[in-house]
């Protein structure tokens, strides 16, 4: 059932491409000009007049939910917050009947972002899922929502439900712009082309597995790993170092690229891995300078850019190319490489990758 692959986890990157076809099927109209999330456009009144938008969620899915928090508040312009679903719950937060809570889960089971749907549905907010498993509590918890549609996902490292729950809540803001009238109708075209253009591109990043094996046969023993990124990249960051610390169990912390002179620069050295994602976009000139700052201090620099770069290219030790897009949908085609690299790393290590010590699938417990 790992259709001749050798774990879950590698089966589940490389069904990306479909699994992203499949989260937009029958959402973007024949023309290639509309989206409609059905769940949205049901209860457009509440979108188009709610005060704030709070997004619960754990690990990964908290990681897609910080990139929902950038694409709403830029197309909707409705403010946003992304929390922990365990903190949420236990902080008597402020919450209205013209809030609206967004619960992500790719399991549906998570017992923290259950509890934290009921707490807000105890306080009278909209709840809207973002869910993978068809059925499951949180989806029945919720009063409306848009199912991910990537298929069952096994491995307990999440990859395709990451880049569905980014690909439902790209159509989630989609949806509510035009509604709102918050996006010109070129941009919400070209998003809506970019979109449609998303599974030949990850067809074109799952091109580089080979390269990526080779690259990770130098990092197996690194006790330390850095990501960083900015923009809509810095959560693709953070969702780099969670796969890489669960698999591989190698420490790794993701940092907005701009924070490491606050005090993380002071581990780098000549040892120190740092996996930079500077995929061009409006703030690439600045990602750039801080990549200068660790080469500055022998930090060894993998980078993920463009294809066709050269800048970041010329200063970096190792450089993994992807396919362009709108800067939005970045992190879509980014984390793949990372989840590669994470993959082959963790085998080079001989270990359980499918099921990481200590991890299970679902977090039903607090
Ligand atoms: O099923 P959920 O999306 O609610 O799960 C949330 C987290 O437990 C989950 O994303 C976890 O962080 C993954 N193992 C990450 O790969």
């Amino acid at each position: 059932e790992k259709g001749g692959y050798p774990h879950f986890m590698l089966k589940e990157i490389y069904e990306q491409p479909k699994t992203i076809m499949d989260c937009i099927r029958g959402r973007i109209n024949v023309e290639g000009n509309n989206v409609v999330l059905s769940g949205v456009i049901d209860n457009k009144g509440k979108f188009i007049n709610a005060s704030r938008i709070i997004i619960v969620a754990c690990g990964t899915s908290w990681h897609a939910g910080l990139i929902g928090e950038h694409l709403i508040e830029e197309f909707c312009r409705i403010p946003v917050e992304v929390e922990y679903a365990s903190e949420f719950r236990y902080r008597d937060p402020v919450i209205t009947d013209t809030d609206i809570v967004i619960a992500i889960s790719q399991s549906g089971e998570t017992a923290d972002t259950l509890a934290a749907v009921e707490l807000a549905k105890s306080k009278g907010a909209f709840i809207y899922g973002i869910c993978n498993a068809v059925g499951s509590s949180i989806a029945r918890a919720t009063d409306s929502g848009s199912y991910i549609h990537v298929g069952p996902e096994i491995g307990v490292a999440s990859t395709k439900a990451f880049t569905g729950q980014v690909t439902v809540l790209s159509m989630l803001a989609l949806t509510i712009a035009r509604e709102k009238g918050t996006i010109t109708k070129e941009k919400f075209e070209s998003m809506v082309k970019h979109l449609q253009e998303l599974p030949e591109k990850l067809k074109k990043v799952l091109e580089k597995t080979d390269d990526i094996k080779e690259l990770s046969k130098i990092f197996t023993y690194a006790h330390n790993f850095i990501y960083l990124g900015r923009g809509y990249n810095y959560p693709a960051a953070l969702e780099g170092a969670l796969k890489l610390k669960e698999i591989s169990y190698i420490h790794a912390e993701g940092y907005p690229a701009a924070e490491m002179k606050h005090g993380p620069i002071a581990l780098i050295d000549n040892e120190m891995p740092v996996v930079a994602i500077a995929t061009t976009d409006r703030i690439y000139e600045k990602t750039i300078s801080n990549i200068q700052e660790i080469k500055a201090r022998k930090g060894k620099v993998i980078a993920i850019v463009t294809e066709g770069d050269t800048l970041v290219c010329n200063i970096a030790d190792y450089c993994i190319e992807v396919p362009e897009t709108v800067e939005e949908y970045a992190p879509i085609v980014t984390s793949v490489p990372l989840q590669l690299l994470a993959y082959f790393i963790a085998v080079n290590k001989c270990r359980d990758v499918d099921q990481p010590r200590n991890l299970a699938k679902s977090v039903t417990v607090e």
